[in-house]
């Protein structure tokens, strides 16, 4: 009896998929049986993890684009269009932070994690989540952060930015409830990535030798959540007992270890 042909594979965009967590996740749905567009600005990086996923099994285009430029939502989209792809599922995962008080920090650059953290992954699920809903399936992954549970000082912008990712996945479930799509955040604890040289924290006190999860373990959590669709997931039995317990601490003993903590990192 003739076999018969397996449909096309969904595809999956994900962002910042040059690296870290975004190139693990691109592994995951790799072996999950999903295509992929990875976008991020390294072409060369990118260029290399679609070679690797084939041995997944999975077909990768890239695009290079710097998504915190004004328009960069209308060029993704646009730029998808002209390669014919359908997309499946979006990842919004590109993100970065900077450390130091908000009067001091670079503020183009706090203002640029904005566009990408806040602005342009708001974009991209009204952009490609509104084709999803009329086809009546897909879903959206947004990483967060457990810095979404409670304020940062001296990585203020950062933790904000996270702790809007999380309010508006949350409220965008909701939304598409029905609808056939969903939408999880992903909030992991600290992972050892191109994070932290980004975001200048200083080791001298060797705090990024604390455990921390790798991209893979996060990734690999992330994609199972994202596939039982559940709305919110912390990895990390210690990361979730901390962000949930942010919730019941008083908010002056939060501020003040948060405080301690940004400011050790910032060789403060
Ligand atoms: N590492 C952690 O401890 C940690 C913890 C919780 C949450 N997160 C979140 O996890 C996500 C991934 O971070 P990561 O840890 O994997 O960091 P990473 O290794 O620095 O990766 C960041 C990714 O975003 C891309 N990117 C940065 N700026 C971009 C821009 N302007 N336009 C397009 N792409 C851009 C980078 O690629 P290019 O440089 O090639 O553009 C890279 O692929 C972020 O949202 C981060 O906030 C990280």
């Amino acid at each position: 009896m003739a076999r018969k042909p397996k449909g096309p594979r969904p595809v999956a965009l994900i962002t910042g998929a040059s690296g870290g967590i975004g190139e693990a996740l691109a592994h995951q749905f790799a072996r999950g049986g999903y295509d992929l567009v990875l976008v991020a600005r390294s072409e060369a990086k990118l260029a290399a993890v679609a070679e690797a996923v084939k041995a997944d099994g999975a077909a990768a285009h890239i695009i290079s684009l710097d998504l915190e430029m004004r328009g960069a939502g209308a060029d993704l989209e646009a730029a998808v269009e002209e390669r014919g792809v359908v997309i499946d599922v979006l990842v919004n995962n590109a993100g970065y932070g900077v450390t130091g008080a908000v009067v001091e920090a670079d503020l183009a650059q706090q203002l640029g994690s904005i566009d990408l953290n806040v602005r342009v992954l708001t974009e991209l699920c009204a952009r490609f989540g509104a084709g999803m809903k009329a086809r009546g399936r897909g879903g959206i992954l947004n990483v967060a952060s457990t810095a979404a549970f409670q304020p940062g000082p001296y990585f203020a912008v950062y933790y904000a930015t996270k702790a809007y990712v999380l309010s508006f996945t949350e409220a965008l479930n909701r939304e598409l409830k029905d609808s056939g799509v969903h939408a999880t955040a992903l909030c992991p604890g600290p992972v050892e990535t191109g994070f932290q040289a980004r975001a200048e924290f200083d080791d001298s006190m060797g705090l990024m030798k604390l455990p921390m999860q790798t991209a893979e373990q996060v990734a690999k959590t992330g994609f199972t959540a994202f596939r039982r669709k559940q709305a919110v997931m912390i990895p990390g039995g210690m990361n979730f007992l901390m962000a949930k317990s942010a919730a019941l601490a008083p908010r002056g003993v939060l501020l003040s270890m948060v405080e301690t903590l940004q400011k050790k990192r910032q060789g403060a």
